[in-house]
């Protein structure tokens, strides 16, 4: 492998995206094909799935969209099966999707507390089952799971949010210190604020304009901005790739300095 070239740093390895259709997901699946990698996209949106693999394949791209449903657990698992059908194995898996609400601790209802568990943790648990499964066979594989700056201080109306990605730390340690000997690696990105999809949707419903948002993050945030895209994707391509062949149970900070 040649580090220094972009189009080779995932030369040959196979990566599974959970919500590869949106946001930083979406990015990260184009910024993994032009590094080489055959792509798998996990989400439910197919007009967004096709959009994206246009543009990898217009660019010489592989890649290819299974519709999953990360609440039921055998679409999950044919997330995987998937992968292994087309491409004949899984080096790396990420996991980005997952869902916001606002709703502080003495606010919140069980239907709440279950739909954020159900897709940002329980979702998480069984894909990373899957992936190891097949990392067992392969002797190695990288898994990156997104997480998030509310699991520790953050701001109070994101009570369930901040616990399931509080436990998505434990599931990263866990992996790390029980797989090592296996080769497989499980390591963390934790985002700042960005105005993806989810996060402008959310935003509205709360009354916000982007620009009010853009104003609140440049005071909000110590370095200045809201992170884009472009601020993560070489971290996830480190992580996934050999570059970083004895690195697991780190966690990449890239929120601009923010509630450190
Ligand atoms: N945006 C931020 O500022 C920020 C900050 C820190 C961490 N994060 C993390 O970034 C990730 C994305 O969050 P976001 O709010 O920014 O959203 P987003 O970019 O809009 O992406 C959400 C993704 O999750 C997928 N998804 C949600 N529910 C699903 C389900 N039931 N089955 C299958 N796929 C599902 C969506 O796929 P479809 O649309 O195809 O269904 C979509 O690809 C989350 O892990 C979040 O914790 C975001």
């Amino acid at each position: 492998m040649n580090w220094l070239d972009e189009k080779e740093v995932l030369k040959g390895k196979v990566i599974v995206i959970s919500g590869g259709t949106k946001g930083v997901g979406r990015d990260l699946a184009i910024a993994c094909a032009k590094a080489g990698a055959s792509v798998v996209l996990g989400g439910r949106d197919v007009a967004a799935a096709n959009a994206i693999m246009h543009t990898i394949r217009k660019n010489g791209g592989e890649v290819s969209f299974e519709a999953v449903d990360l609440l039921n657990l055998e679409s999950i698992k044919g997330l995987f099966d998937h992968a292994i059908q087309r491409f004949e194995k899984v080096d790396g898996f990420v996991n980005y999707a997952g869902i916001t609400t606002d709703s502080t601790l003495l606010d919140t209802e069980v239907s709440t507390f279950d739909s954020i568990m159900d897709i940002n943790f329980r979702a998480a648990f069984f894909c990373t089952k899957y992936a190891i499964q097949h990392m067992v066979e392969q002797k190695g594989g990288s898994i990156v799971l997104v997480n998030s700056c509310h699991a520790g201080r953050g701001e109070k109306d994101r009570t369930v949010y901040s616990c399931s990605k509080g436990a998505l730390l434990n599931l990263a340690e866990h992996i790390s210190y029980h797989y090592a000997n296996q080769g497989i690696r499980c390591n963390t990105i934790t985002m700042g604020w960005t105005l993806t999809e989810g996060e402008q949707a959310l935003r509205e419903q709360q009354g916000m304009t982007v620009e009010q948002l853009q104003k609140i993050a440049s005071q909000r945030i110590p370095m200045g901005r809201m992170q884009t895209s472009s601020d993560y994707i070489p971290g996830f391509l480190y992580l996934l790739s050999d570059l970083s062949a004895m690195v697991t149970g780190s966690n990449i900070r890239i929120s601009g300095g923010l509630y450190i």
